[in-house]
């Protein structure tokens, strides 16, 4: 059996800790690719040296040749930079739309038929820049956000009601950033909506520190951004493509009139499988969820436009 190929272009915090969940997983092959000459090679085989402990048979290769990724069946895209002291959102914008975008070239060159992931920040004008530079089907071109997001609330919401985070099923929708919108009557335990289990001013302070969950891990590490949820959070999408599994995850996908957007790239329920992005799912939110996810594509288009990428 001729197992699937997953390239992960970036071997940094998040690429490589993806790449060992992928791996681990057995979920499929996988090329490690990197700018840093010798990074990716010396990640992938301290890697493959943990194969007879953890007992996994799925290979990963390192590389600085994008002829090692081709014909991959999915790829996800972490390469680029994070923000510095004294750097602007648009520095940092331009910064890895010129990574992004010359990561996304090389992809669609070798690997026309792949599924494209994105999880390079700022998240959402990254999945529009490669979905415009792989000149790839939208549904093959999406943006993983929604599900670390709703992750992060699923956590605070298990630590405010001592419950099993098994139980929590949670939903973050819109862009990536302080515009994101947690939505309460969406998320549920067991069943049972949140707004039903907390007080109104209990679930506004959850959906704040939601808001500012990736800004708390930073405060933390001074140097780095998060990696364990955000690489745990692009696995679960590559592994409902892998696997056919038709998810409905919050996912930034391309709009088209859904929740009164069009033309761009933000969070919405979407069914993920086989084909990548099968379906956006359209549901009545309440006056104010819709209004704040429009609020939050409009932050969002305001960035494209800076980048002047045309729809
Ligand atoms: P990192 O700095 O550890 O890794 C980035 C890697 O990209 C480095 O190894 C660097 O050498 C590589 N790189 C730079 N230019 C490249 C190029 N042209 N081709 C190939 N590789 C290149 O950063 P980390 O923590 O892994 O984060 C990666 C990106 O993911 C950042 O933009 C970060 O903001 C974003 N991120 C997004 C999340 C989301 O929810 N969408 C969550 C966490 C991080
Ligand atoms: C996060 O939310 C930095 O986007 C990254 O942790």
């Amino acid at each position: 059996m001729t197992r699937k190929k997953v390239t992960v272009v970036g071997a940094g915090f998040v690429g490589s800790t993806a790449a060992q969940r992928i791996v681990e997983k057995q979920l499929a092959d996988v090329v490690l690719i990197d700018i840093v000459e010798g990074l990716p090679q010396g990640k992938a085989l301290d890697m493959m040296q943990s194969a007879a402990v953890e007992g996994f048979d799925t290979h990963i290769v390192g590389t600085n040749d994008y002829k090692d990724t081709a014909n991959s069946d999915v790829v996800v895209v972490t390469a680029g930079i994070a923000r510095k002291p004294g750097m602007s959102r648009d520095d940092l914008l331009n910064t890895n739309a010129g990574i992004v975008g010359g990561v996304v070239e090389e992809i669609a060159k070798y690997s026309p038929n792949a599924i494209l992931i994105v999880v390079s920040n700022p998240l959402d004008v990254m999945t529009h820049l490669a979905w415009r530079r792989s000149g790839f089907d939208a549904k093959r071109v999406f943006g993983m956000a929604g599900v670390l997001d709703s992750a992060r609330y699923a956590f605070f919401i298990s630590e405010a009601l001592n419950c099993s985070i098994k139980d929590v099923r949670a939903m973050v929708l819109g862009g990536h950033g302080d515009t994101m919108v947690p939505v309460p009557h969406f998320t549920t335990v067991n069943g049972v909506t949140l707004t039903e289990l907390l007080p109104a001013d209990k679930i506004e302070a959850i959906n704040d520190r939601t808001r500012n969950g990736g800004a708390e891990i930073v405060k933390h590490l001074k140097t780095g951004s998060a990696y364990y949820a955000p690489s745990a959070s692009a696995v679960a999408m590559v592994e409902a493509v892998l696997l056919g599994s038709n998810r409905l995850l919050p996912v930034c996908a391309l709009t088209s009139g859904e929740y009164g957007i069009s033309d761009l790239y933000c969070g919405v329920p979407a069914i993920v499988g086989a084909a990548g992005v099968e379906k956006i799912i359209e549901v009545n939110l309440s006056p104010s969820d819709l209004a704040a996810l429009q609020a939050s594509a409009n932050a969002v288009k305001e960035l494209v436009e800076v980048l002047k990428i045309t729809v």
